[in-house]
């Protein structure tokens, strides 16, 4: 099948026809199509765009070029989840339920645009959380020592339920409501009382969720001076399981034992999810921890683009790897809360420009391993948000959606040939809605967080091109490492003012050309017309 030049299509030819062709594809977000003398200004922008990176290559010429082996296997490597990136509302976030804007058109739309994707409703808050059907309690704030955080006890209302779980349904989102774990008896055992008014609320309103059982359970005895050990947590979390299934909810899926700590030196969140997996039997569909790479109040711009930040992930899904290993149990893992610095994020670095290096490192790097879901936090509140107060994307929120876009669960393996320094590329499928007539297609996509541009070259790529093959090169920059907006191509992303997303236009580059990524830039190069056959079925 003819790709991109199509000899019957008289029209624009050459490097634009493929632009062209791709507004008529994607139909669902291009509502606004550039009339005819906006492609030519188009493409002359883009001539002088490919001109300035071969100038920048001839200047500035980088040094050796990286090189990466795309390995050509029959069955993708991994195929994670739908909802491979997904993201959290921090329980916390529930205490004032009237600043939290999930009745907001604005704000829903911008979740919707993250769908397919899960919604977490959990954190620290979550097992302060009380549900009462009438009454709506306040009390006095208690900061924890640990990280300045209110850990008294709060109530939420149905009323309250319902709009969390609306938000959800409007935008698409399947949620995950994480219950309180402190409620103990006598013996330490789970009180499962008010959970249950809370299931069986949700069950009455035919609600469709899934759930999860208190909130780093290894750190309890720091955070609340309670201990719940990991024996006694399985038992609890068994307990979930029966009550779900007894009442009707036995499609629900349970996600436990979200330790944190994981990759300490005493390995102590390690030691907690092994003995957790030893004893639970069969109640968690999916082993969850935390993962954070900063202390948010100590982070500076340079460690956003340290390698050695990026180390640290690989290490610790390697040593997570080891705990679940030892526990005997085969069980996948995700990161049910991750984000760039933990205590809220870091002021000015979590939500701009430099935070989208580590979040796309880690999409790519997560999945090459496995890891099932990668639950972002957090959609909306603290420094990292996705979404800022004035409910304007950051630029995590765009490389999310752009990331939808273009990337599939269907994994392929991509190996460095030394190993991953300041060029990190993955290999995915691209996914059916991004390919243009059904022409089968691979996304690599990474970032370089170089100060110069970096020369890359995939070998094992040639022998799986058809002869119309394009590559189409989608490159994320910005004018200072802690802008709040980001460019794609050199263009400002900004949404359309229906709150669609804007065209993604393309670079489109011959695949015998050379690739260059610009310095400091995320990328992503969608290769139509390479036929892999992990990507045919
Ligand atoms: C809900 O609050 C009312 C009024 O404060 C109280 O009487 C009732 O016991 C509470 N119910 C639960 C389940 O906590
Ligand atoms: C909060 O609620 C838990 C039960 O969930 C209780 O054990 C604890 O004492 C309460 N904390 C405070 C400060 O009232
Ligand atoms: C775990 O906690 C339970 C309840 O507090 C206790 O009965 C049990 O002995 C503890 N197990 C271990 C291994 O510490
Ligand atoms: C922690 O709880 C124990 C009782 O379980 C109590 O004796 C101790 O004072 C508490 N420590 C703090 C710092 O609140
Ligand atoms: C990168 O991080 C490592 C480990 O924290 C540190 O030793 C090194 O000095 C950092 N490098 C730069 C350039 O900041």
């Amino acid at each position: 099948m003819s790709l991109l030049v199509n000899a019957s299509d008289g029209c624009v030819r050459g490097k634009n026809a493929g632009y062209e062709r791709l507004e008529h594809v994607d139909d669902g977000y291009s509502i606004l199509r550039p009339g005819f003398s906006s492609i030519i200004a188009g493409v002359f922008v883009l001539f002088l765009l490919l001109s300035a990176w071969n100038l920048l290559g001839m200047i500035n010429p980088p040094s050796d070029a990286h090189v990466f082996y795309l390995n050509r296997r029959h069955s993708p490597l991994y195929i994670v989840s739908e909802r491979f990136l997904s993201f959290g509302l921090d329980t916390s976030l529930l205490r004032d339920m009237s600043s939290l804007p999930i009745t907001n058109e604005k704000f829903v739309n911008l979740a919707r645009h993250l769908a397919p994707a899960y919604v977490r409703v959990g954190g620290t808050s979550a097992d302060c959380l009380h549900f009462n059907q009438t009454a709506q309690g306040t009390s006095e704030e208690i900061i924890s020592p640990v990280d300045g955080q209110d850990i008294s006890n709060f109530t939420i209302t149905d009323v309250d339920f319902k709009s969390l779980y609306e938000f959800a349904t409007k935008s698409k989102l399947r949620m995950i409501f994480d219950l309180n774990a402190l409620y103990r008896s006598e013996r330490n055992s789970w009180d499962d009382a008010n959970a249950k008014t809370i299931i069986l609320f949700a069950r009455d309103e035919c609600m469709q969720l899934d759930w999860q059982l208190g909130n780093e359970p290894n750190s309890f005895h720091h955070v609340f001076n309670r201990t719940v050990n990991a024996t006694q947590l399985a038992t609890d979390y068994y307990q979930l399981r029966e009550l779900l299934n007894k009442v009707g909810y036995t499609g629900s899926l349970v996600f436990g034992p979200e330790v944190n700590h994981i990759g300490d030196k005493n390995r102590e969140g390690e030691h907690y999810a092994t003995a957790f997996l030893q004893n639970d039997k069969d109640s968690v569909n999916y082993v969850t921890w935390h993962q954070y790479y900063l202390n948010g109040r100590e982070a500076r711009v340079a460690d956003f683009i340290n390698i050695s930040t990026f180390d640290y992930l690989p290490t610790q899904i390697e040593s997570m790897k080891e705990a679940i290993k030892l526990s005997g149990k085969s069980v996948a893992m995700w990161l049910s809360e991750t984000s760039t610095a933990y205590g809220g994020g870091a002021p000015e670095l979590s939500d701009r420009f430099v935070a989208g290096f580590l979040w796309l490192d880690k999409l790519g790097y997560s999945a090459s391993t496995g890891v099932n879901v990668v639950v972002r936090q957090t959609l909306f509140g603290g420094h990292y948000a996705m979404v800022a107060p004035d409910l304007m994307p950051n630029p995590d929120w765009w490389v999310s959606v752009i990331y939808k876009q273009f990337v599939s669960d269907k994994v392929l393996k991509l190996t460095p040939t030394d190993k991953l320094d300041s060029v990190r590329l993955y290999a995915h499928c691209t996914p059916e809605r991004a390919l243009i007539n059904r022409v089968s297609a691979i996304t690599i996509y990474g970032v370089n967080i170089d100060k110069v541009p970096a020369r890359v070259t995939i070998d094992g790529i040639p022998a799986v091109l058809d002869r119309n093959a394009k590559i189409f090169l989608y490159a994320l920059t910005a004018d200072d490492l802690q802008s709040r907006v980001m460019k794609m191509n050199g263009k400002l992303l900004i949404l359309q003012p229906n709150g669609d997303l804007p065209p993604f236009s393309p670079v489109i580059l011959e695949p015998t050309e050379a690739i260059s990524l610009p310095s400091y830039s995320m990328v992503f190069l969608v290769i139509h017309g390479a036929d892999v056959p992990a990507c045919r079925c």
